[in-house]
């Protein structure tokens, strides 16, 4: 398990500190709860709060009467709307020693017997909300305010996915749950909001907490929910059997009653016997973080039966039998410094936020990227702004939005570009992300330099200022005019010896033997990297069959929707005098091995015979043995040629894993699901009639 690095808390020196602390956080508090804006990210007010707490334990006589660790979401928003029962909060974690020492602590009260089983469960980042059912009709929504009140909001019953408004029983129930917006919805929300003069959110949360309690509005938002709990004591309930179950099975229950829960999801509440396994599956909740449709922000890990629960009991803020394991936040608030243009190899002109330089996810980002103008505008983003950045696992740094309401005036617009800031000339407006009207031939020397690099054509020797020569003297339009190139046209170029002339050239006609799926990634069409570009040579096999295919053809390949299909037939069209340079040069336009997918109706794969048929192979780690210059494309390529399909997660679905040096969580991953682990000898030696001579 590889440990996060525990985030240090804020160290407090005296009481005048504390208390300044303390006044900190009760002012992030009182403006989170209030305007849902902070200005303050939660890193920084856990790291402030852990500070105040660690302080309070040392100088419990100091504790100051508004300490933010006095009540539940530090005591700031009180409705009108009394809980039956309180609605606690959780304590939290920050390393797997942190959390042993929490479960330690468990087990002692537990008078020092082991908890009976565990339950993982994703730590949803939104907005608490309890959802009262009476004989099976939702009748009130309350949010948690101070624990003890909330504040009525059933003005959005209707809204939120995941909450019926009648349950597929006459169930008299209180569930309780979390509320949150989608990337989906989270766009929506803004888009309306912006539509009706309103300034738009900062992130997620601010615009779920913002639209719960917004009343009287003339539209509407769909968030979504998911229920974590309910009040299964017979006192509160029709149900007398849910105080018996198991929290998985009473989560399980909630869904069978119409309500969303995370069940089914790859991340959903998942049963752990013993404290390894939790941690497996901690750290397994975390490598899916950056893929799911909506933020976590921690693991929630709780004591599954009722039983060990009600043993271990509650404290003032938090239950004793749960707690969160806090992932590193992938949310951070800072400054917009400016924002740079820059023009793709298709001629694409893509925005580019420069940050002050903030850390996030333990990565120091200074960009982010901002999609396209469309985008800057809809977030109403200006120069000065305090910004929301986004950053989970290997995503891209995103520019969620701004802290509106902590302008100065000071701001200034962003300016969008005149003119092509790469060759001067006219921009293509008419989608939402521009484009240089001379598209590729703008990028002539990008999309040459991409064609010939490692993993598409890999021509060795053919570095930038060879290119630049190459189209400045105009003697290459494109990748494909390499081919024809002569001896005597490459010696004319600067400091062009005799050899490296020679090397070149047989580096060129090397390429001209490249698989398909190589040539195709050469031609970067928009949208098709180097994995997509191998599903569609193995889907197809011949480059006259992707030409020939249209929208509904290539939707039949993975990872290929309504949307990107379309995209890629106009851009082959476009490519047409380039794929017909290639095939007058006489370079490979097949797939090597290629074996037809199966007809739509045919059920059965028919047996091919190849050792890897219709499995899903995942590789991860360092290649070592005959596979130790393998790259990734070439090992995604070799899996293709014994039959099988590269995939970059590990599921149930997985056939085989290769772990090679340094495999970390897909090699745990796989491990808990009993899937096939092999060395990289041991893989090369079941593929050894698919190695080629040369890697
Ligand atoms: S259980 C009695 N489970 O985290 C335990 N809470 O910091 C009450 N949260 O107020 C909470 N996902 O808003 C629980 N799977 C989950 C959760 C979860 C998110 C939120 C909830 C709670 C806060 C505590």
């Amino acid at each position: 398990m590889t440990t996060i690095p525990t985030a240090p808390a804020d160290l407090l020196a005296d009481e005048a500190g504390y208390l300044e602390a303390v006044a900190r956080a009760r002012q992030a508090a009182d403006a989170y709860y209030g305007s849902g804006e902070s200005g303050m990210d939660d890193d920084t007010y856990d790291r402030l709060l852990r500070g105040i707490t660690a302080f309070e334990v040392e100088h419990p006589d100091l504790v100051a009467a508004d300490s933010p660790t006095r009540e539940v979401a530090a005591g700031v928003t009180t409705g009108d709307v009394e809980h039956a029962v309180r609605m606690l909060s959780l304590g939290n974690v920050f390393s797997e020693e942190d959390l042993r020492d929490w479960a330690a602590g468990l087990e002692r009260r537990l008078g020092g017997r082991a908890v009976a089983a565990w339950v993982v469960e994703p730590k949803l980042d939104g907005v608490a909300l309890a959802a009262r059912y009476q004989d099976g009709k939702l009748v009130q929504l309350v949010t948690r305010g101070d624990g003890s009140t909330g504040e009525d909001v059933s003005h959005v019953i209707g809204d939120l996915a995941g909450l019926p408004s009648e349950l597929t029983e006459p169930v008299t129930v209180e569930v309780r749950g979390e509320v949150l917006m989608t990337e989906e919805q989270f766009a929506a929300a803004n888009e309306a909001r912006a539509a009706h003069g309103g300034a738009v959110f900062a992130n997620r949360r601010n615009a779920s907490s913002g639209s719960l309690r917004a009343k009287d509005r003339a539209y509407r938002v769909a968030q979504t929910f998911f229920a974590y709990d309910a009040l299964t004591d017979p006192a509160h309930t029709s149900d007398p059997g849910l105080a018996e179950l198991p929290h998985t099975e009473l989560i399980a229950r909630l869904g069978a009653l119409g309500l969303g829960t995370t069940l089914g999801t790859p991340v959903g509440t998942h049963p752990c016997a013993d404290l390894d396994a939790v941690l497996a599956r901690i750290e397994a909740i975390g490598v899916q973080r950056p893929d799911l449709p909506y933020e976590l922000d921690g693991a929630v890990i709780k004591a599954d039966l009722p039983a060990d629960r009600a043993e271990a009991g509650t404290g003032s803020r938090t239950p004793h039998w749960a707690t969160a394991y806090k992932y590193p936040a992938a949310q951070k608030i800072t400054t917009l410094l400016a924002v740079e243009w820059s023009v793709g190899r298709t001629g694409v002109i893509a925005p580019r936020a420069v940050l002050e330089p903030v850390e996030v996810g333990g990565t120091t980002i200074t960009y982010a990227t901002l999609h396209n103008p469309a985008d800057i505008r809809r977030r109403d983003l200006m120069i000065g702004d305090q910004v929301t950045v986004y950053r989970a696992g290997e995503v891209i740094p995103r520019v969620e939005g701004a802290m509106t309401t902590l302008r100065t005036g000071a701001e200034q617009a962003i300016e969008f570009p005149e003119a092509c800031p790469r060759c001067g000339a006219a921009i293509d407006r008419s989608q939402e992300r521009w484009r240089c009207e001379r598209g590729r031939d703008c990028g002539r020397v990008e999309a040459i330099r991409y064609a010939v690099a490692r993993d598409c054509l890999d021509v060795d020797g053919l570095g930038e200022k060879i290119v630049v020569q190459l189209v400045e003297r105009g003697m290459i339009e494109d990748f494909a005019d390499l081919f024809p190139l002569t001896r005597e046209q490459l010696l004319s170029l600067d400091r062009m010896g005799e050899t490296s002339a020679d090397n070149l050239l047989g580096a060129i006609a090397k390429a001209k033997g490249q698989p398909l799926n190589r040539v195709f990634c050469a031609l970067g069409v928009l949208g098709t990297g180097r994995s997509m570009s191998l599903r569609i040579a193995g889907y197809f096999g011949s480059m006259d069959s992707i030409v020939a295919a249209d929208a509904v053809a290539l939707e039949k390949v993975d990872g290929i929707g309504g949307e990107k299909a379309p995209v890629i037939v106009a851009e082959l069209a476009e490519l047409a005098p380039v794929i017909a340079k290639l095939k007058a040069a006489g370079v490979n336009l097949d797939q090597p091995g290629w074996v037809p997918p199966p007809a739509d109706d045919a059920e059965p794969e028919p047996d091919s015979g190849l050792p890897l048929q219709g499995m899903s192979v995942v590789v991860t780690g360092g290649m070592s043995g005959p596979l130790a210059d393998y790259s990734r494309t070439q090992m995604n390529e070799l899996v293709a040629r014994a039959g099988g399909k590269a995939t970059s997660s590990v599921s149930k679905k997985t056939g085989i894993v290769v772990a090679g040096e340094k495999a970390g969580s897909k090699l745990e991953k796989a491990r808990e699901l009993g899937i096939e682990v092999l060395t990289p000898e041991e893989f090369a030696e079941r593929l050894a009639e698919f190695l080629t001579e040369e890697a």
